[in-house]
C-alpha cells in the first residue's frame, strides 16, 4: 500500500477507533484487511483510496453530498481520492456516454429501464425524448433501432454532451438535439412535424411514435401541453392518424400494485384533463425504489384523441413555431434483458449505500461512495 490513513481507521492503525462510518462492504476489504470480528470500520478517505487502488480504470473517487440541483438533477460531490476531474465515460447497452458528472444527470441504475423502453420502439420509428440528459434513451434508439430522434434537455451541459454522444456513437445524422424547456420543445417540434406529416399525406399517418418523459418529479406537469397539440391536423384525416405512445415517469408511494397504478394514473389523467384512459391503452411499470416508501414508476399510454384534438389549448400547446436552437398505439409488453455484455462502471464493484435521491453508481473514471 502506498498510503497510510491519518484518521486512524482499521485500514491504517489497528489500535485507534475509526472516526468514520463502517463502509466498504462491496470492496472485499474484510479478507483484505482484518477478520470481520476485529474490524470496527473504515473511513471514507480510506475507502476512496482502496477503491482507487483496486480499480485501474478509475481516476477519481467521490462522495455525493446531500445537495442535488433541483432543476438539472445532478448532485454536488466531494473528492475522496484521486484527481479533481469529473469527466466520466460509461458503456451502457452497447453505447458509450461521456459527460462531466459534476454538471449533468447520470444514473447507471436506469440502464435496464433505458433498454426496456427502447425495446418497445420499432425499427425506424420517430422518437421524441423531452428530458434527454446526455442521451441514454435517445442515442440507444438511434443506434439500435435506426430511429430518427428529437432529443432535448434544458441543461446546456447535458445538451452539449448529448450532441457529442450522438457523434461518438455515429448517430448524429439521426439525432436532432435541442436545448429548450420541455414544454416549449414539445409544442415546437410537434407543430413542425404535424405540418410535415400533413404535407406528406401518407396513410396511416404518424407524426411521431414515442414520447419519453423522464423527469419523475415533474414530468406529469408537462402533460397538459398535449391538449389540442394535434389540432392542426384536418378533421378529415384524423382517423388515419396513429397517435403516439407516451412514456411518462412519476413517483408513487410504495403500496400494492393496484394502489400504485391508481395513483400514477390519477396523476396522468388529471394533467391531461380526462377522467380516465381507455382500457388496454396504458401500462404502469415500477422502475425502481428511490427511497423508503417511494417508487419511481413509468406510465406508458397512447395519447387519447380527445386530448390531442381538444379545442381547449394549454399554454404550452400554443407553440408550433420554429425550434430555435440545436441541432402508437403499439402494444406495451414487458421487455426482456438483452444478452450483449454491458460494461457498467468500468469493472467497478457494487457500491452500497442509502438513497435519498437519484444519481449514483460507478462510471469509468469516477466511482461514487455513499
Ligand atoms: C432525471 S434526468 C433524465 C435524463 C435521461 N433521460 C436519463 O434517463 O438519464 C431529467 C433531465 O431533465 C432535464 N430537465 C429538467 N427540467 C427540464 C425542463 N424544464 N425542460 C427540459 N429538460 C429539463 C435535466 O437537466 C435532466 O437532464
Amino acid at each position: 500500500m502506498a498510503w497510510v490513513c491519518e484518521g486512524g481507521c482499521c485500514l491504517g492503525l489497528r489500535e485507534w477507533a475509526c472516526p468514520g462510518s463502517v463502509r466498504g462492504s462491496g470492496l472485499g476489504l474484510r479478507e483484505w484487511v482484518w477478520p470481520e470480528s476485529e474490524c470496527w470500520g473504515v473511513c471514507d478517505v480510506c475507502t476512496g483510496q482502496v477503491t482507487l487502488d483496486k480499480q485501474p480504470t478509475l481516476r477519481t473517487v467521490v462522495n455525493k453530498t446531500d445537495q442535488i440541483d433541483t432543476t438539472f438533477r445532478f448532485f454536488k460531490m466531494e473528492v475522496l481520492a484521486g484527481e479533481q476531474d469529473f469527466m466520466a465515460s460509461v458503456k451502457e447497452n452497447g453505447c458509450t456516454f461521456t459527460f462531466d458528472f459534476s454538471r449533468v444527470y447520470w444514473n447507471s441504475r436506469l440502464s435496464e429501464e433505458h433498454w426496456r423502453v427502447v425495446e418497445l420502439v420499432k425499427e425506424g420509428e420517430v422518437v421524441v425524448d423531452v428530458f434527454a440528459g446526455v442521451g441514454p434513451f435517445a442515442v440507444l434508439a438511434a443506434k439500435l433501432k435506426g430511429c430518427v430522434v428529437y432529443a432535448n434537455d434544458l441543461n446546456p451541459h447535458a445538451f452539449k454532451h448529448l450532441q457529442e454522444n450522438g457523434r461518438s456513437n455515429h448517430v448524429s445524422g439521426r439525432l436532432h438535439a435541442y436545448n429548450l424547456d420541455g414544454r416549449e420543445f414539445l409544442a415546437s417540434i410537434t407543430g413542425q412535424l404535424v405540418e410535415r406529416a400533413v404535407a406528406g399525406g401518407s396513410s396511416p399517418m404518424e407524426v411521431y411514435s414515442h414520447v419519453i418523459m423522464n423527469l419523475p418529479a415533474s414530468s406529469v406537469e408537462f402533460l397538459d401541453v398535449f391538449r389540442g397539440l394535434f389540432r392542426g391536423i384536418p378533421e378529415g384525416i384524423r382517423p388515419s392518424i396513429k397517435l403516439p405512445l407516451i412514456h411518462c415517469y412519476c413517483f408513487v408511494k410504495t403500496a400494492s400494485e393496484s394502489e400504485q397504478e391508481r395513483s400514477a394514473l390519477q396523476q396522468v389523467t388529471s394533467s391531461l384533463g380526462v377522467r380516465q384512459l381507455i382500457s388496454g391503452s396504458w401500462l404502469v411499470e415500477v422502475v425502481r425504489s428511490v427511497a423508503p416508501n417511494k417508487d419511481m414508476v413509468r406510465v406508458s399510454f397512447t395519447l387519447p384523441g380527445q386530448v390531442a384534438y381538444s379545442g381547449e389549448v394549454s399554454r404550452g400547446g400554443e407553440g408550433g413555431g420554429e425550434v430555435s436552437r440545436g441541432g402508437g398505439c403499439g402494444e406495451v409488453s414487458r421487455g426482456g434483458r438483452h444478452e450483449e455484455e454491458v460494461s457498467r462502471g468500468g469493472g467497478c464493484g457494487e457500491m452500497s449505500g442509502a438513497e435519498g435521491h437519484e444519481g449514483e453508481g460507478c462510471t469509468q473514471g469516477i466511482a461514487i461512495i455513499f
